[in-house]
């Protein structure tokens, strides 16, 4: 299977078993919204579990909040949203698409990584064990030439970025050459700068005013600042935590649920003495790592990148990316974003937003670092990371979420053999002791490989078969999902054996 074929297969295997839905399907439905149904809301659950237990449960120096998505409209003005949350847009005039001039460019990158790649793997080959990856990388012509032109785009992308020079944008789309994947051609507009905020009315005694559906859950944070430091008496340093929803008018919406235009965030704004910052920042950029590979994902997929382009109140970017079928693309954001935020919400609002140092006795602005992850992103990963299609002996193709269990929505499936002689009382009764402590399915339709193969699809690490033999010896058979190994186990221990397999300890004590 290639990517395109893979990625086509993800998207269709999360639609077929329940994990996403496009939005409001029956009315054709609407682009770049989704809804995560029956199986898909439990993973997201687990994931946005895991991240929540891991940064606040885990840090006794680290709170969390659930803010409002409407905010005071000021919040956008001071945050800089207002006047600066846009993306360069270009237009083809022939198919009538619009893009971000940007990820344009980016792409074109990309393709260029994959030619190296590509020598990389011919060279391998040809080589074999005398092969030596970075002598490769560094002495080969074809592949220096190849990066000294992926060096000398990239310088000119951060320029017109960073300057807002959008005309060099335009002029280095079409020196590359680049055409609009749809129509073919080179028939571009300017570039253009579009704000990403969507805006609503919100009505009151004395008329209308406008409010934005939020873009980012940070300056909920940022503006609670005050509060939750001073109720709960925080000392530097300290997190604030949260989760939730955020909105964006992205124009080009594409990749499924990579880029939505409604999407939830989880990110902690960690606030520490000016002048630590770096400190903090790299060992939150270590920690995030950390927390993607506990869950399994394998560590050639993941990799830093640095911001090309640095906000003007950021002292260092970076971004975890992963290897999606479509290329290495961000899932996570850490950012040392000063002081900037709290100074702007001081000026705005007229209010000091400062910290007091019992030790210097002295007040400062604290600094901010930030780690913000998308959760459908997050969720994306997951299944291009675990979902696998396995030849099986007899020639049947085996589709398996080999998700880490604590994600899984469910973490055992009750499948009582035949609907009789008893052997359905003894599997509710099952279901009905462990219920408690696990997400639980229960099934008596079809034949029990069917029911497995259903199993394996939505990531059940286990599954117990009730059969003739649990009426006389009180036992089932358990079968493992990752190794499809059974063996028949008391089910009297059946608790304490999912307990210890599945727990959210096995995964914190990695970080
Ligand atoms: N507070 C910082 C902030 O919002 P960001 O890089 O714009 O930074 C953080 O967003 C994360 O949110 C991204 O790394 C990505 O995972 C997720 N994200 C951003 N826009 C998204 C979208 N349109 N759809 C899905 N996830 C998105």
């Amino acid at each position: 299977m290639n990517t395109e074929e893979q990625f086509k297969n993800i998207i269709s295997h999360c639609k077929e078993y329940g994990f996403i839905f496009p939005s409001s399907e029956i009315y054709e439905g609407l682009a770049a919204v989704y809804d995560y149904g029956q199986n898909g809301v439990e993973l997201k659950n687990n994931l946005r579990t895991y991240w929540w237990k891991s940064m606040v449960q885990m840090h006794q120096n680290i709170v969390g909040i659930d803010a409002s998505i409407f905010m005071q409209p000021k919040v956008w003005k001071a945050s800089g949203h207002v006047d600066g949350f846009n993306d360069p847009m270009i237009d083809n005039k022939d198919s009538k698409k619009r893009y971000r001039a940007d990820v344009l460019i980016e792409e074109y990158i990309e393709k260029i990584n994959s030619k190296i790649s590509k020598e990389v793997l011919k060279a391998s080959e040809r080589f074999g064990e005398k092969f030596n990856h970075n002598t490769f990388l560094s002495t080969n012509e074809r592949v220096l030439n190849y990066k000294n032109e992926i060096d000398r785009i990239e310088v000119i992308l951060k320029q017109s970025l960073e300057s807002g020079e959008l005309a060099n944008l335009k002029k280095l789309i079409e020196e590359l050459g680049i055409v609009c994947p749809l129509s073919g051609t080179k028939n571009w507009t300017d570039v253009r700068q579009y704000n990403l905020m969507y805006s609503t009315q919100m009505t009151a005694t004395d008329g209308e005013s406008e409010l934005y559906l939020r873009p980012e859950t940070a300056q909920g944070i940022f503006v609670n600042f005050l509060n939750v430091q001073k109720t709960g008496r925080m000392k530097i340093p300290f997190g604030i935590a949260q989760t939730g929803k955020a909105f964006r008018n992205e124009i080009v919406a594409r990749q499924f649920i990579m880029r939505m235009k409604e999407f939830e965030q989880m990110e902690m704004q960690y606030f520490v003495k000016p002048g630590s910052e770096l400190k903090w920042y790299n060992y939150w950029k270590n920690y995030r790592m950390k927390w993607h590979l506990s869950l399994g994902t394998n560590s050639v997929n993941l990799k830093y990148h640095d911001h090309l382009k640095l906000a003007h109140y950021a002292n260092a970017a970076v971004d975890i990316e992963y290897s999606f079928p479509f290329g290495f693309k961000e899932v996570e954001g850490i950012h040392s974003r000063t002081d900037y935020d709290l100074s702007r919400h001081q000026e705005f609002s007229g209010k000091k937003i400062q910290y007091f140092d019992n030790e210097t006795n002295s007040n400062y602005t604290p600094y901010v670092i930030e780690t913000s992850i998308g959760l459908d992103r997050l969720f994306l990963l997951q299944m291009c990371e675990n979902l696998k299609e396995e030849k099986l002996e007899n020639g049947e193709i085996r589709s398996v979420l080999k998700i880490n269990p604590n994600l899984a929505p469910y973490k055992i499936a009750i499948l009582p053999l035949v609907k009789k002689d008893g052997l359905t009382e003894i599997a509710e009764k099952i279901y009905n002791d462990l219920k408690f402590d696990f997400a639980c399915f229960y099934e008596e339709k079809d034949t029990i490989g069917k029911r497995y193969r259903r199993q394996d699809a939505i990531g059940t690490p286990f599954c117990v078969t009730v059969d003739y033999d649990s009426l006389k010896d009180e036992t089932v058979t358990l079968r493992n999902r990752d190794t499809m190994e059974q063996s028949r186990i008391k089910i009297d221990i059946l608790g304490k054996m999912l307990s210890e397999e599945i727990n959210w300890k096995n995964l914190l004590s990695k970080l």
